[in-house]
């Protein structure tokens, strides 16, 4: 898929900007502070309806006005999308999602529009950090290729904290323990197809992301990535929550809160077969997480078809050249964005057109994109 239009109105520090980007690299650069990373943050959002770097949309209305809007004009195989998303501060529906002129009633109904990846220097916490940042990467990735998967997730968190609540009203009141099975059947229901859906997409990554990065480390190291679930081996994911729900079920009474399902789930992440987390070298997480997010990438172009669209926040000046030459050789085939404060990290690079960022406001400076409406 590639983005023919890009538009922001009172998003971040920009009232208005508007790109038209060409096939191959868009690239951002400017000083600290101008709005680069607003504007992937931006396209991050017609992907998948939330911000990378906060849940609060409010924060992404430029300062002193009531409302944002992003407008998306995509063209994949099937043709031409539009996506428009609204953001307004004081209003009660705060977040307005049209595909085409037609207002969108789920959330869901978003993904596939806008399909992306996006790199940058956080993500080295998926290897480093605890469970929940791998979940939230393997969600990200699930939700915008699986409508199915995203609904589930939401279900899955509402009926967790619904049973957590019950956990508390029987610590007062006993009689309510008859309507815990309900909770525990809703909880089994979706679980599974968290756990199926994790545990298939986790084994293709897997595969995906050890080739690369075996071709990162000239086959010296090896990568593996595994599931780790209470459901994880479990012919019937469904069966074996329920169970294992019920043999928690005095443990979880005793605490008020719920020990079983995927809301624990982990990915494992090793390097020669010790725990990237706890051993792996700096530059080794590094390659790790290059490897992943190559895999993620991988992984939307197979199942969707098409290439989804690569944004990569300032994420060169980070690898050594070796590795960045191998990323810059990859983004070749796919439609990018990047973010840079030197230019000189992206040498190799096809750009199609290089953007100055100032204060909220973008300039053109060389290249094939043509409309350009700074402030
Ligand atoms: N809601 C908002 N309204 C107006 N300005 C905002 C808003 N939110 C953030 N900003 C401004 O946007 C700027 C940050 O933009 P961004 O994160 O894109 O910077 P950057 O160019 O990526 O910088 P760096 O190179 O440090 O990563 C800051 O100056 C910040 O004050
Ligand atoms: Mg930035």
């Amino acid at each position: 898929m590639r983005v023919k239009s890009l538009q922001l109105t009172n998003f971040r520090n920009y009232a208005h900007a508007a790109i038209e980007p060409g096939e191959g690299v868009t690239v951002f650069t400017g000083p600290n502070a101008q709005g680069k990373t607003n504007v992937l943050e931006a396209l991050h959002l017609c992907c998948l309806g939330r911000s990378h770097r906060t849940p609060r949309d409010e924060e992404l209305v430029r300062w002193g006005k009531e409302a944002a809007k992003v407008n998306i004009l995509t063209e994949q195989r099937d043709g031409t999308h539009e996506v428009t998303i609204l953001l307004a501060k004081n209003q009660k529906k705060k977040k307005t999602v049209r595909i085409g002129s037609r207002q969108a009633e789920r959330i869901g109904e978003l993904f596939g529009h806008v399909c992306g990846v996006l790199f940058s220097p956080e993500d080295l916490q998926i290897v480093k950090s605890g469970p929940s940042e791998r979940r939230r990467f393997i969600d990200m990735q699930l939700s915008q290729l699986r409508p199915a998967y995203f609904y589930a997730l939401q279900r899955a968190v509402k009926t967790l904290s619904q049973r957590n609540a019950l956990l508390k009203e029987i610590a007062r009141d006993g009689s309510l323990l008859r309507t815990l099975d309900l909770w525990d059947e809703q909880l089994a229901d979706c679980g599974a197809i968290i756990a199926e859906n994790r545990r298939e997409a986790i084994e293709k990554l897997s595969q995906y992301a050890a080739s690369v990065h075996a071709s990162l480390t000239g086959g010296r190291e090896e990568l593996r990535l595994w599931y780790i679930s209470q459901a994880a081996d479990a012919q019937n994911p469904r069966e074996r929550l329920l169970e294992r729900l019920h043999a928690a079920r005095s443990e979880d009474l005793r605490r008020m809160t719920t020990s079983v399902g995927v809301h624990r789930d982990d990915i494992g992440i090793s390097i020669n077969g010790r725990e990237a987390r706890l051993f792996g070298s700096q530059g080794q997480q590094r390659s790790a997480v290059l490897a992943l997010k190559l895999a993620q990438l991988e992984l939307a172009w197979k199942e969707r078809g098409e290439a989804p669209i690569l944004m990569l926040d300032d994420v060169m000046s980070e690898l050594d050249p070796g590795r960045r030459r191998q990323l810059i050789e990859r983004i070749d085939r796919v439609q990018t964005f990047v973010t840079c404060t030197d230019l000189s990290d992206l040498a190799g690079a096809r750009q199609d057109a290089v953007y100055q960022v100032q204060a909220g406001t973008l300039e053109i400076m060389g290249g094939a994109a043509e409309i350009v409406k700074p402030l």
